[in-house]
């Protein structure tokens, strides 16, 4: 039995490197991160939502969230920040928008949350951050988590970012460093050129937001092993 597993595991390693196999997975996997699509996008979007959730909670939780504001979340993905976002505003007058470039995440967020769509409390849009749909001086917030790193253009959609943002309002990203160095080793952001938060923070500067700075989160977080950075910005 075991000269057939050793022969099996031979063969597949074989297969693996002659093929490529693997810089295929690689790029499959990079691919669907930036914008999930069909199977591995429903997979991508499970995982995401399992490895995620803590860092989307946590971010939400730092973005003292009042019960009559308005906040956005972009490149929602599973659909985890929108949530908690939720929950802070549940019985005001607040509201929770959302914004994701794929069709897929979109059409997943509009049936999970069919009920608060209905009752008025989320808006859910499928576009990109490089061009938001909102009117100027809507938020009292916007964040998001492992998104920026995908833009076309980092300075649109800061410029964007503070456009929708009410003057005072914040602008909020949350991050695993240690998972996105490890990410970009072994190619994953492959499509997520513009990953490095020191980069974003320089732009966020430029883009003329204030009090930019990025914190190192060490307390349990839920996601094993892990700190988690977020990065901080005003709109003046
Ligand atoms: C890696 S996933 C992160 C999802 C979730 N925020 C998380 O941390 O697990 C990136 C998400 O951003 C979305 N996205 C990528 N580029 C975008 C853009 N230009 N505008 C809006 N959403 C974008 C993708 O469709 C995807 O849902």
């Amino acid at each position: 039995m075991w000269y057939f597993v050793v022969a099996l595991v031979v063969v597949v390693t074989l297969i693996w490197q002659m093929t490529d196999l693997k810089a295929r997975v690689v790029d499959l996997i990079a691919r669907n991160l930036r914008e999930p699509k069909g199977l591995v996008g429903h997979l991508v979007r499970i995982i995401l939502g399992k490895g995620n959730a803590s860092l989307e909670n946590e971010t939400v939780k730092h973005l003292n969230i009042q019960p009559d504001h308005k906040v956005l979340e972009i490149g929602f993905g599973p659909g985890i920040g929108l949530n908690a976002a939720l929950e802070k505003v549940e019985h005001s007058s607040g509201k929770v928008y959302g914004i994701d470039i794929s069709e897929q995440i979109v059409e997943s967020a509009q049936r999970r949350f069919k009920e608060a769509i209905k009752r008025g409390k989320l808006e859910i849009r499928l576009g990109s951050a490089m061009e938001l749909p909102y009117e100027d001086d809507l938020f009292n917030s916007v964040f998001h988590t492992n998104c920026y790193y995908f833009w076309p253009s980092l300075e649109q959609g800061i410029s964007e970012m503070k456009r929708v943002l009410k003057p005072g309002g914040i602008m909020l990203t949350g991050l695993f460093y240690d998972a996105l160095l490890t990410s970009t080793r072994k190619g994953f952001l492959k499509y997520g050129p513009n990953w490095r938060p020191e980069l974003y923070i320089e732009k966020l500067k430029e883009g003329g937001f204030v009090d930019v700075a990025m914190e190192t989160v060490t307390k349990p977080s839920g996601h094993t092993g892990h700190s988690y950075q977020v990065i901080f910005a005003s709109k003046p």
